[in-house]
C-alpha cells in the first residue's frame, strides 16, 4: 500500500524536505545578452546559519539573490528552497514559498508614501488577512520594538535616517516570520556607527529567529561580524568559501587582493 507521502509526491505535492539545506543553489548560470554574470555558482545555507556573499560591485550578487527569491530565472541550474526546486514553479506556488523568505533590497527598501507603521503592516495586510486589525497593530509594534524603532510609527521614510530605514526594512522582512532571510548590502551607504548598529541587529535577529540567512555585502568588516561562513565570488563563480580565517590564510591571488583592498 502507498503511504500518504508517496501519493502526495506522485501528485507533485509535499516536496519539502526537512533534511535539505534551507537554501541551495546548484550550478547556476545567468547571462544578460552576451554578458555572462553567473557562471556555475553553487552554495548552500542551513537553518541557523549566516552566509556572507562578498564580491566587487557588478559581480552578480544582487542577481544571485533575485534568482533565489524567484524574481528572475536562471539560464540553467537549480534553486532549491527547503529541498524544492523553484525554477519551474508557477507564480502562485512561488508566492507561497516566497512567504517563507524575508528580504531587504539594496535600494529603496521602503514604500515612500507609507508611514513606518504602514510599511511594516503591508505584508500582514496582504498575507495575514485572517489576523484582526488590532492583532496586526500589535504585531507591527512588536516588530518595530525588535529593531528599536517603536517610537517612530507615524514618521515617513524620508524623515528618518538611512540606518533607521534599514531597521524598518528589517522589521518588514520579519513580518511573516520567515525562516530564510536575504539581505542585500544592509550597511551600504551608512556611516560606520550606523553600519555597526545594523550588524549588531542582524546578529541579534539571527540568534533569536535561527533563520538561514544570506547577507550580500562588499563590507568585509560587516561580513566578519555577522557571518558564520563567507563566500567570495568573482567572474560568476565562488573563488573561496570558508571562515574569515580561512580567507585570510588563502594563497589565492584574488583573495589576497580583495582582502588587501577591503
Ligand atoms: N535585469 C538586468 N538586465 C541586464 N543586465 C543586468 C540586469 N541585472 C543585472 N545586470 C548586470 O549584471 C551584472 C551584475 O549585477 P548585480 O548583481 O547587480 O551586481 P552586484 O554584485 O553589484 O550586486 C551587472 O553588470 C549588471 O549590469
Ligand atoms: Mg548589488
Amino acid at each position: 500500500m502507498e503511504t500518504i507521502d508517496q501519493v502526495a509526491v506522485k501528485r507533485g505535492e509535499a516536496e519539502e524536505d526537512s533534511s535539505a539545506p534551507a537554501i541551495a543553489v546548484e550550478d547556476l548560470h545567468k547571462s544578460f545578452g552576451s554578458q555572462k554574470v553567473l557562471n556555475g555558482i553553487s552554495l548552500a545555507v542551513s537553518r541557523g546559519e549566516t552566509l556572507a556573499v562578498l564580491g566587487r560591485s557588478g559581480t552578480g550578487k544582487s542577481v544571485l539573490l533575485r534568482l533565489i527569491i524567484g524574481l528572475e530565472k536562471p539560464d540553467s541550474g537549480l534553486v532549491r528552497i527547503h529541498g524544492q526546486d523553484i525554477v519551474g514553479l508557477a507564480l502562485d506556488q512561488l508566492g507561497e514559498i516566497r512567504m517563507t523568505m524575508g528580504f531587504l533590497f539594496q535600494h529603496a527598501a521602503l514604500y515612500d508614501s507609507l508611514t513606518v507603521e504602514q510599511n511594516v503592516a503591508f505584508p500582514l495586510q496582504h498575507h495575514k488577512k485572517e489576523m484582526s486589525k488590532s492583532g496586526q497593530g500589535d504585531r507591527v509594534k512588536q516588530l518595530l520594538a525588535e529593531v528599536g524603532m517603536e517610537g517612530d510609527l507615524q514618521k515617513m521614510p524620508s524623515d528618518i535616517s538611512g540606518g533607521m530605514q534599514k531597521r524598518v526594512g528589517l522589521a518588514r522582512a520579519l513580518a511573516l516570520e520567515p525562516d530564510i532571510l536575504l539581505l542585500d548590502e544592509p550597511t551600504a551607504g551608512l556611516d560606520p556607527i550606523s553600519a555597526a548598529e545594523i550588524d549588531d541587529l542582524v546578529l541579534k535577529l539571527q540568534e533569536e529567529h535561527h533563520m538561514a540567512s544570506i547577507v550580500v555585502t562588499h563590507d568585509l568588516h560587516s561580513a566578519k561580524t555577522i557571518a558564520d561562513r563567507l563566500a567570495l565570488i568573482n567572474e560568476g563563480n565562488v573563488v573561496i568559501e570558508g571562515s574569515f580565517e580561512e580567507l585570510q590564510n588563502s594563497d589565492i591571488k584574488f583573495v589576497r587582493e580583495f582582502l588587501k583592498h577591503s
